[in-house]
């Protein structure tokens, strides 16, 4: 009786301390595993140790809420660059709250900033440093209206238009990201 009722402790502590991944984050984990990075002698560190049959709330990069959503996604240095398109699974991870790609320009082309971005309206943390990234923001970032921190840095790429801050320029940006401290 006494062990049964420590295991269904136990089974409790194991669920506060991780939480179950849940399904649809799952998912959308699983497809952004499946970015082949563009040269085969790349290999994403992380992404490959992703294992379906565990529990993806203790995978690396990954954490989650208690109810098992994931909450921060740390895929810096993946060699994601160019994969995270405006149709990637990335954008699917609504909960998200902390958001680190930087390091995934290995390769040296330019991409533009996905606009589905915008669909991360819980972010509070955002690193694109060193992200290959390049052309006009997107106006779908002011949507990111939590934001405290957002890294757009070391995103030059000789030959390469910049990252340009247009429309929307930067007072449009800082009056719409109005949690931003850090810019
Ligand atoms: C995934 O985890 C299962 C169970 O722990 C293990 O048997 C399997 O070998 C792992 N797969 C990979 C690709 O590491
Ligand atoms: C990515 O961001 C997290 C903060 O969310 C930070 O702890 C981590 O060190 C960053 N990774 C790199 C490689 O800078
Ligand atoms: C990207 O996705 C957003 C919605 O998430 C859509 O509004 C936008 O038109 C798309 N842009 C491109 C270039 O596909
Ligand atoms: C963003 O990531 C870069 C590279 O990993 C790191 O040097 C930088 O400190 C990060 N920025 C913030 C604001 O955490």
């Amino acid at each position: 009786m006494r062990s049964l009722l420590h295991f269904f402790l136990f089974l409790i502590i194991i669920k506060l301390v991780h939480g179950r991944c849940d399904a649809d984050d799952l998912s959308a984990l699983l497809r952004l595993k499946k970015i082949s990075p563009p040269p085969e002698a790349f290999v994403p560190p992380k992404l490959l140790s992703w294992n379906s049959s565990t529990n993806c709330c203790a995978w690396d990069g990954v954490t989650c809420s208690t109810d098992g959503h994931v909450i921060r996604l740390d895929v810096s240095g993946e060699f994601l660059e160019g994969g995270i398109d405006n149709s990637s699974s990335l954008f699917d991870l609504k909960h998200l709250q902390s958001l680190n790609l930087s390091f995934n320009c290995q390769v040296g082309k330019g991409f533009p900033i996905p606009p589905a971005i915008g669909k991360l309206t819980n972010l509070r943390y955002l690193n694109l440093s060193i992200t290959c990234y390049t052309g006009q923001v997107p106006f779908a970032i002011t949507r990111l209206t939590r934001l405290v921190t957002l890294d757009l840095s070391g995103n030059y790429k000789p030959g390469y238009t910049q990252l340009k801050l247009y429309n929307p320029d930067l007072s449009t940006l800082v009056q719409s990201l109005t949690e931003l401290r850090e810019l």
